[in-house]
């Protein structure tokens, strides 16, 4: 079977998120998972590559990437800049509109990565996503194209509610369209989203969904505090997906309290 890595909402800057450091959790989460699966296909980065979307951290996420041979497919999230990241990663596969959006076929699945990140122009302290009509019609397209594939569908924003208020407030403003588009298709389509910090899976309008926890900080479980603002120092995760002709996996390591190579034990069957 074939795999593909996927980190999401790396939110890389120079000083820390709730006393974390985020390039100190890339690199370990980073260095995990090229240590036990440096064969996969690729690096999905799942937006929210940086915390403020400047040309200096994305020139300190550059330094962290460099010298990984796998290739790299980025996406761009609500604290992400454009224009700041194409002035560092001058070579990112962008869609035809300058949006940084990418289809490809691995192993009988096509991969769609989607740029969610509602702007230009960005509406101030304004985290939620959007898709223009612009990258609809080239979902559309792109769904079309792979009309004898399913398919796995990557979006920084969630297409619906996961359950905490102040997050359930800035997902897609127009998951609604983004949902007729996938429920139209004929071939399953399962959604892979960042965005909460938790690991999250479940169905939204009969589609099926994962959402991967950053490298960094996550959400707290609390369903009552509406404030999109929440974090707390819980072990940070990659995702690793594991396909072949129909058959997908997803598994969510979290690498700092991961343990392998342990001896079986006979108490424990299953
Ligand atoms: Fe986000």
């Amino acid at each position: 079977m074939k795999k593909l890595l996927a980190f999401t909402d790396l939110h890389i800057r120079a000083s820390n998120i709730i006393g974390l450091d985020p390039v100190e959790r890339f690199k370990e989460g980073l260095a995990h998972s090229l240590a036990h699966h440096s064969d996969a296909e690729g690096i999905v980065l799942m937006g929210d590559l940086t915390h403020s979307g400047t040309v200096s951290e994305y020139e300190l996420l550059k330094s962290l990437l460099m010298g990984i041979e796998l290739p790299i497919i980025f996406m761009m999230g609500n604290h992400d800049r454009r224009d700041a990241f194409m002035q560092v990663f001058p070579d990112a596969v962008l869609d035809g509109n300058g949006f940084v959006q990418s289809k490809r076929n691995i192993g009988g699945w096509h991969f769609i990565t989607l740029d969610s990140l509602d702007g230009p122009p960005y509406p101030d302290k304004q985290h939620s996503g959007r898709l223009c009509d612009d990258r609809l019609t080239w979902l559309s397209d792109a769904l079309r194209q792979a009309s004898d594939k399913p398919v796995v569908l990557f979006i920084h924003h969630p297409l619906g509610d996961v359950g905490f208020p102040g997050m359930d407030d800035i997902k897609l403003t127009n998951a609604d369209d983004v949902l007729a588009l996938i429920n139209h298709h004929q071939m399953p389509v399962h959604v892979v989203a960042g965005h909460v910090h938790r690991t999250i899976s479940g169905m939204w309008s009969g589609v099926p969904y994962t959402i991967f926890k950053s490298p960094c900080h996550q959400q707290p479980l609390d369903f009552t505090i509406a404030n999109s603002s929440l974090a707390v120092d819980e072990p940070g995760a990659y995702g690793l997906l594991i396909f072949d002709e129909g058959n997908l996996i997803i598994h969510s390591e979290d690498f700092g309290i991961a343990q392998r190579d342990i001896p079986p034990d006979p108490d424990v069957d299953g």
